[in-house]
């Protein structure tokens, strides 16, 4: 989506449809002299958030349509959304080519031009997506490529940081969600390391890849117990931007990136296992939010890191009962070969220790149990300290990606009690999303650390099958907020 600034007076856009709200839309009607057409066709409007109608107002005239959608008596920022929401929607099954907003239309209570400006964007880029799919017909349908807000006056320079902020979102979540869509024998630790590199590359960046034997050598014995089962080598890959002060200590996220998980010998059933290539969303969002940090220029130094694997059975795959030693020095018991992604992250987190990063973000499509607890509204998060764990909700609340907190107290770990090593990598039934969060906790000793599982919120199933992008959103806004 190409996401641009229009100025000027509303009857003066040149546009396929005029975004607005029913009042703003009549004041131009007047002015156009189609105020009765309009009315006749409004008749039956419910003018309520969540609702929104498409009228044509004729093929030769500057403005083709407009989108009256629900305005928003309470002012609230919730009905704002849903409004934005409705438009998206309408926009995206209309074979409309752009679109002007009229944000200045809907009055929200603490919000200006430029917060308006943000937030709507944000909802519009997560409608909008599509995936382009190696389906024959796939390219014939009209879909919208350009969305101006129109800005005037005094809002005008605020709204156009907005729209150059909007703009490297919707890149960043693109592109994680272009990669997480991809089938799983083209996304592999491979393909990933690639393009992290290839995207390394073309923008300066330095990128570092981690190959199997140097993790071998290192002694990252956790990471190797899941990767040794694939034919596909796993890869560590690091990405550094450098935007912010010489020396500031980096914001190191860390992206789960098992491109395929079968559960390994412990194997998962078969009922919809194809979305299992969605494990690596976190991987993904890490990527994406750098590319995002980058396009907005953010001046932060940021730590992408990735840990890419595939979880397959194999005569070379860790059994049930395995100890391994990972590279923090503490062994781990593998009751279960399918809880592997805390074991790439755990090495993962410990590596990273050598950036001596400020906090340590990582993000998981981690546990079922998150998926029961919170499904897809909010992402789990997870943290050992409060500032970060407030910061990174705040960011969530205000850009519409959210995370609720869930605990990581003392009282959950003995769950991961084992009699043969320091500890087992499941713990019982109960409380599966935090007893993995206190798994990694234990390799975070030293940092101030924030957890987020995406299990429910990286992507959906059934009809609506594909990856949402977040928590893109939240972690860009994050680094905004810290920049
Ligand atoms: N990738 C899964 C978690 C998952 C499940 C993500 C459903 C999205 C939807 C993870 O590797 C996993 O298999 N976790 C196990 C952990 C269990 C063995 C302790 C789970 O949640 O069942
Ligand atoms: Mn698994
Ligand atoms: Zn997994």
């Amino acid at each position: 989506m190409r996401y641009l600034s229009s100025t000027g007076r509303i009857e003066a856009q040149k546009t396929d449809c005029l975004v607005t709200t029913r009042p703003a839309a009549r004041a131009l009607a007047v002015r156009l002299r189609v105020d009765d057409y309009l009315d006749h066709a409004l008749a039956d409007f419910d003018d309520k958030p969540g609702k929104a109608v498409l009228v044509p107002l004729g093929k030769n005239r500057a403005i083709k349509r407009v989108l009256i959608v629900g305005s928003n008596p309470s002012h609230s920022v919730a009905d704002f959304r849903k409004a934005m929401n409705a438009a998206a929607t309408t926009l995206k099954g209309a074979a409309i080519r752009d679109a002007v907003l009229s944000l200045d239309a809907f009055a929200v209570d603490g919000f200006g031009a430029e917060q308006k400006t943000r937030v709507a964007l944000a909802i519009l880029s997560t409608v909008l997506y599509r995936f382009k799919a190696p389906k024959r017909d796939d390219d014939k349908a009209t879909t919208i490529g350009r969305i101006a807000v129109r800005a005037d006056g005094r809002a005008a320079s605020g709204v156009r940081r907005a729209i150059r902020v909007a703009q490297a979102l919707d890149d960043g979540m693109r592109w994680a969600r272009d990669m997480a869509n991809l089938p799983p024998n083209v996304c592999n630790p491979t393909y990933l390391a690639r393009v992290a590199r290839a995207y390394a590359r073309a923008n300066g960046l330095r990128c570092r890849v981690l190959e199997e034997a140097e993790m071998e050598r290192l002694g990252m014995g956790a990471f190797m117990s899941v990767t040794r089962g694939s034919d596909t080598p796993g890869k560590l890959i690091i990405v550094e931007y450098r935007g912010g002060k010489r020396g500031a200590k980096p914001i190191a996220m860390i992206g789960k990136g098992i491109t395929f998980d079968t559960g390994g010998i412990s194997l998962k059933p078969g009922a919809a296992m194809d979305e299992m290539k969605f494990d690596m969303c976190g991987a993904a969002s890490v990527l994406g939010c750098l590319r995002a940090a980058v396009e907005a220029r953010l001046p932060v130094n940021l730590l992408a890191i990735v840990a890419a694997a595939e979880n397959m059975p194999s005569g070379n795959a860790s059994r049930p009962g395995d100890v391994v030693t990972t590279l923090s020095g503490q062994t781990v018991e593998i009751l279960n070969t399918d809880a592997e992604g805390r074991l790439v992250l755990c090495d993962a987190i410990t590596y990273s220790e050598r950036y001596e990063p400020q906090v340590v973000i990582d993000v998981a499509t981690l546990t079922g149990a998150c998926v029961v607890a919170l499904g897809a509204p909010a992402s789990g998060l997870f943290a050992n300290d409060d500032a970060l764990a407030k910061a990174l909700q705040d960011a969530g609340d205000y850009i519409g990606d959210r995370a609720w907190r869930m605990p990581v107290w003392e009282d959950y770990q003995p769950a991961l009690r084992s009699n043969f090593a320091d500890m087992a990598n499941i713990g019982g039934r109960e409380a599966g999303a935090i007893t993995a969060a206190c798994f990694l906790s234990r390799f975070a000793r030293k940092v101030k650390w924030a957890h987020l599982d995406i299990a429910g919120s990286a992507y959906a199933g059934g009809a609506a099958k594909g990856a949402s992008g977040r928590p893109v959103p939240l972690l860009f806004q994050y680094l905004l907020d810290a920049a």
